[in-house]
């Protein structure tokens, strides 16, 4: 996100400084190369470098006394055995940046974060600092595969703030786009904190939500894509976040509804939280729920040839933290299937990240005598295959339908057998 960041601030004609700790993203950002997937970035980086808009450094120098604004962009993933977010890299940040921090300066914390860490920041930050230094919270709301679009024309841009020092320099900073008529939201910190928590939960429920009447469904005789389209009509449900299918992943939603639980624990409210448990235990389920699909059409997944669509959490994203395509692919492997994988962005990160997984460069290649496709990733590049040239390749023409995505009559007049999640296709062929 800071990389994004960096740039949608340069495009919007500020001067920019990225701190970037990890040698090799800097060395990729230094060179206008965005060390990740994401459409329209490496060209916009290209456009602000030669600006001369932004530089990247490792450290904090000098210069960095003459900045405005810090934003703290650093990561906060789930700690290992626990549901709880790391806030490490931020109290690291804090403490690297405090003896280059001016008085007048504002500090304006963009990452995720459990409510009341930027309370402990800024406690850390004046006793590093030796001063009450001016902390702010503005979430962000970016979705990978559209970062830059949500960066510079968000629907809305939120800050938290408890002085107003902060609140002027946030406003001139987003002045271009709040000029556009973008809401401007100024609240306390910790409801600014809570915001992104909130928002990632309630979309984490309905997508589960969804899942869940997809089970239902599976076994009722029913289909899930009609319903959904059917309540999805009614403006107070909408019919976004609403497709039924292997369920959400990515770095931000899973571990953020873990965190809030570990949260609102810790603040002796977990009762009130308690259904993300829930909302968790239906999306791993999907994952499953797959490779039973799998077993119930092939038997035993021994030596079964399974070719697993996408490895990205989404589309027009590399990013593979906690995908459920990879966690598909796992499962598969671990029942026994020799399981192929391909993507059309993220096959280097899958050999690097998951080298104990097989991947092929072309659908083709990876289809060769399989005995079943897995749609887990719903790239349009899947949308557009031909059933029927590549039902010619494969051993068995099954097709599981993981993203209710793809066009399922085209491929049952190919002669495929699609069972496609929470999907009565039967009934509706009737
Ligand atoms: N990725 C998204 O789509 C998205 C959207 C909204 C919010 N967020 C939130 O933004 C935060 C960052 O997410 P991300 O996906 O960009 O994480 P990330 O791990 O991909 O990126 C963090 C970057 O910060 C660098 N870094 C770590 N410590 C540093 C330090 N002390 N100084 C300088 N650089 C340092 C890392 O090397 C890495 O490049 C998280 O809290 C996440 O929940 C992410």
């Amino acid at each position: 996100m800071g990389a994004t960041h960096a740039v949608a601030m340069a495009e919007l004609g500020h001067e920019v400084i990225g701190i970037e700790a990890n040698p090799d993203r800097l060395r990729d950002l230094q060179n206008g190369v965005i060390p990740f997937f994401e459409p329209g970035l490496d060209e916009a980086l290209q456009k602000v470098i030669a600006a001369g808009n932004i530089t990247f450094k490792p450290d904090h120098d000098l210069e960095s006394l003459e900045a405005d604004i810090h934003f703290l962009c650093v990561g906060t993933p789930q700690l290992p055995g626990s549901y709880a977010a790391n806030t490490g890299y931020l109290r690291d940040a804090v403490k690297a940046l405090a003896p280059f921090l001016r008085e007048d300066a504002v500090v304006a914390g963009k990452s995720t974060v459990p409510v009341g860490t930027a309370q402990e920041l800024t406690a850390l930050l004046a006793a590093e600092a030796g001063f009450a230094p001016h902390l702010a919270w503005n979430p962000e709301f970016l979705r990978e595969g559209t970062a830059l679009e949500d960066s510079l024309r968000p629907d809305r841009i939120v800050i938290g703030v408890n002085d107003a020092r902060s609140e002027e320099l946030l406003r001139q900073v987003y002045k271009s786009i709040t000029d556009l008529g973008t809401p401007f939201l100024v609240i306390d910190i910790p409801t600014a904190e809570l915001v992104k928590v909130a928002a990632n939960s309630f979309l984490a429920t309905k997508i589960s939500f969804i899942n869940a009447m997809a089970e239902v469904a599976e076994v009722a005789g029913a289909d899930a894509v009609q319903l959904a389209e059917a309540i999805g009509y009614d403006e107070r449900i909408g019919n976004k976040f609403l497709r039924n299918g292997i369920g959400f992943g990515g770095g931000c939603l899973p571990k953020d509804i873990r965190a809030f639980m570990a949260r609102a624990e810790e603040l002796g409210v977990g009762k009130a939280v308690e259904f993300l448990a829930d909302i968790d235990a239906v999306n791993l389920r999907r994952r499953d729920r797959v490779v039973e699909i799998a077993q119930r059409e092939l038997g035993s997944l021994q030596g079964k040839k399974v070719v697993v669509l996408g490895a990205a959490f989404k589309p027009n994203s590399d990013d593979l933290r906690d995908s459920p395509s990879i966690a598909i692919a796992d499962l598969l492997k671990k029942a026994g299937a020799s399981v192929v994988v391909h993507d059309p962005i993220s096959l280097a990160n899958v050999n690097k990240q998951h080298p104990h997984l097989t991947t092929e460069q072309s659908v083709e290649l990876a289809a060769k005598d399989a005995d079943a496709l897995v749609l887990a990733t719903e790239w349009q590049e899947y949308r557009n295959l031909d059933p029927a040239a590549i039902g010619s390749l494969v051993k068995h023409k099954l097709l599981i339908e993981g993203r209710n995505a793809l066009p399922v009559e085209k491929w049952q007049a190919a002669g495929w057998r699609v069972i496609a999640l929470g999907r009565n296709l039967e009934a509706v062929a009737q």
